[in-house]
């Protein structure tokens, strides 16, 4: 039996990285997946690589109605999941950094993710679904340089257990994932220009051998928690990090 046979699920960032990874993955459990993501061209290849072909639907993560756009389109039939994984980075010394920039990620990271989870609740609560949002270990320590992004992921910690809470009794669950370091695109952009300390960036290195994860790695945390195997877990925050936050 596939995990997710006849499961409607919408997932964010899917044009690359973990987004697609976790796309990849779903299409193999037989769920019908609507992918999302600014990047069109990126989506169009995310379908080529997926078992099952899905609905594409771009939408900018910084526009509120391209948010609600984009469940509307997900949930004509119906939603049973929403994997909240679209994002940025830019990280940089806090004196020089925009303020322009401080607020493009949070509207990326954390007010899109609100916006999506509040568009796709009335269907979570027909269906009694589940949210997976994407944390990050930022969003269970300060890092240095980081300050935008470390905020937004603990907004979206926020948002996560205070959601789970608001929507228990209505039978849907909410549930974050932090990942450590994930080779992906975003880990691979250029650092910042300016004066950058990094003992101070790299304090929490992973403990593993090979302790850096692949995309893959965190879909297999999507499957679990957004499958009915997870049905008594609700408000968490699961760290994928190689023991990157053991100490
Ligand atoms: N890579 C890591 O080490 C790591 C660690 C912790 C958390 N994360 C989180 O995982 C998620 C996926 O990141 P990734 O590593 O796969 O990076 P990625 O850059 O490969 O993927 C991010 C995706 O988000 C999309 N996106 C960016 N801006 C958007 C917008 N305005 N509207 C819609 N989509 C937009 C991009 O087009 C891209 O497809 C992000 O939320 C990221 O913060 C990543």
């Amino acid at each position: 039996m596939m995990l997710f046979s006849g499961k409607k699920i919408l997932i964010t960032g899917a044009a690359s990285g973990i987004g697609r990874a976790t796309a990849i993955r779903f299409a193999t459990e037989g769920a019908d997946i609507t992918i999302g993501d600014v990047n069109e061209a990126g989506l169009v290849e995310t379908a080529a690589m997926m078992a099952r072909k899905p609905r594409i639907q771009p939408f900018d993560a910084m526009d509120n109605d391209s948010c609600r756009a984009l469940v509307d389109a997900a949930a004509q039939d119906g939603l049973d999941v929403l994997c909240n994984i679209s994002g940025v980075l830019k990280w940089g010394p806090s004196e020089t950094f925009a303020i322009e920039d401080f607020e493009r990620v949070l509207r990326v990271n954390t007010t899109s993710v609100f916006a999506l989870c509040q568009a796709a609740l009335p269907h979570l609560i027909q269906s009694k679904g589940n949210i997976v949002n994407t944390a990050s270990t930022a969003a269970l320590q300060g890092i240095a340089y980081t300050i935008a992004y470390s905020a937004s992921k603990h907004g979206v910690a926020a948002i996560t257990k205070g959601l789970a809470i608001e929507f228990a009794s209505r039978g849907v669950r909410v549930n974050a994932i932090c990942p450590g370091h994930v080779e992906t695109p975003m880990t691979q952009t250029p650092p910042p220009a300016g004066d950058v300390d990094w003992s101070l960036v790299m304090r929490n290195a992973p403990k593993l051998l090979n302790g850096s994860c692949a995309p893959e790695d965190i879909a297999e945390m999507f499957a679990f928690l957004a499958s009915e195997k997870a049905r008594k877990i609700t408000g968490a925050l699961f760290t994928v990090d190689g023991g990157q936050l053991a100490g």
